[in-house]
């Protein structure tokens, strides 16, 4: 049970109590309900949240339920560029996020008046988006992806062609080391992904010396060169299911753990981490999501993800022509 306020220290003020508890989860339940609404959740979000949702899942499989539902509200308990997809996907249902400041260290990375620049100095190069950017940068980008899909949506390409992969360096070096290709690479990073450091997971694996390493593409190359598996979230919770080993060292946001041990209660999942004090690797950005405010923005339906018109029919082609190959 989850409850709004604290617990008062005081034993008189026990007396209130009633009137200050609330529990969440049923009131959330009700609310869903009376307003037609869904709560879509990234694998990175608190347990809680994950727990509360009506769909689960990573970046790709996110935006694909986006364009599926039929509800009024979509409530996305993730990230800004997320609920951007996801509005820009569905643009005549009401998108909320529970905290609107939830940015991302990689979509803020490549401004897109900057990227505007790229394209007029190599006019010759296609533009290829990780989903997590801008809605103004999708929109002058010739075709989206995903960590689910990059390497098809790359390969969807000729040998070739020229191409510039924006905005993470560590998924495009990697697709590029994959595929034998020279895409020019934004130099963007996500903050908790290339922070990894492969000596330290070296360590943790010294330590757990049956653990297979498995990493998100979103980390340094050092790190996912020492990797027995690379891939997005999704593919990971895939892999711990099927493989037969019983320990992993997980290089990528603490959150998935959650699923992982739901889906494996058996097995081991120790997190790669950068901080020795604690053994976590949080996105402060994911994490901004709280319960409370999910209940209190699907109460007061704010804060509400607003695009202009314009920005929706432009960035929603470079997407749908991401859903049409994947
Ligand atoms: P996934 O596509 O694997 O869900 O990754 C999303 C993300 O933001 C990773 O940092």
């Amino acid at each position: 049970m989850i409850h709004a306020g604290f617990e008062p220290d005081f034993p008189l003020l026990w007396i209130f109590k009633p009137l200050r508890i609330m529990d969440f989860a049923v009131e959330i339940a009700k609310l869903k309900k009376e307003k037609n609404a869904v709560i879509l959740a990234h694998y990175y979000q608190i347990p809680e949240i994950q727990d509360m949702a009506d769909f689960i899942g990573d970046s790709l499989a996110l935006a694909r339920k986006a364009v599926e539902t039929n509800a009024d509200i979509i409530v996305f308990a993730g990230v800004h560029f997320m609920a951007e997809t996801a509005k820009i996907l569905n643009s005549s249902r009401k998108v909320l996020l529970p905290d609107i400041s939830a940015g991302c260290s990689l979509a803020d990375a490549c401004d897109a008046e900057e990227l505007a620049e790229m394209k007029r100095e190599f006019p010759d190069h296609k533009v290829i988006s990780y989903v997590n950017c801008s809605a103004k940068v999708k929109a002058i980008s010739d075709i989206i992806c995903t960590s689910g899909n990059a390497l098809k949506i790359v390969e969807s390409f000729p040998k070739d062609e020229k191409i510039l992969f924006v905005p993470d360096k560590n998924l495009g070096g990697y697709i590029n080391r994959m595929t034998g290709r020279n895409m020019k690479l934004w130099p963007g990073s996500c903050q908790i992904h290339d922070i990894l450091n492969a000596e330290k997971v070296l360590k943790l694996k010294i330590a757990k010396p049956h653990a297979k390493v498995i990493a998100h593409p979103e980390c340094n190359a050092a790190v996912l060169e020492i990797s027995d598996f690379i891939g997005s979230t999704a593919a990971m919770l895939n892999f711990i299911v099927q493989d037969s080993s019983q320990e992993y060292i997980v290089a990528t946001e603490t959150g998935i753990l959650h699923q992982m041990q739901k889906l494996c209660p058996q097995k081991k999942f120790f997190v790669a981490s950068n901080d020795e004090t604690c053994p976590c690797n949080d996105c402060p950005f994911m994490k901004l999501n709280t319960v409370e405010k999910l209940y209190l923005c699907l109460r007061d339906e704010s804060p509400e993800l607003v695009l202009s018109p314009e920005i929706i029919e432009q960035a929603r082609k470079p997407i749908e022509a991401m859903l049409r190959l994947s």
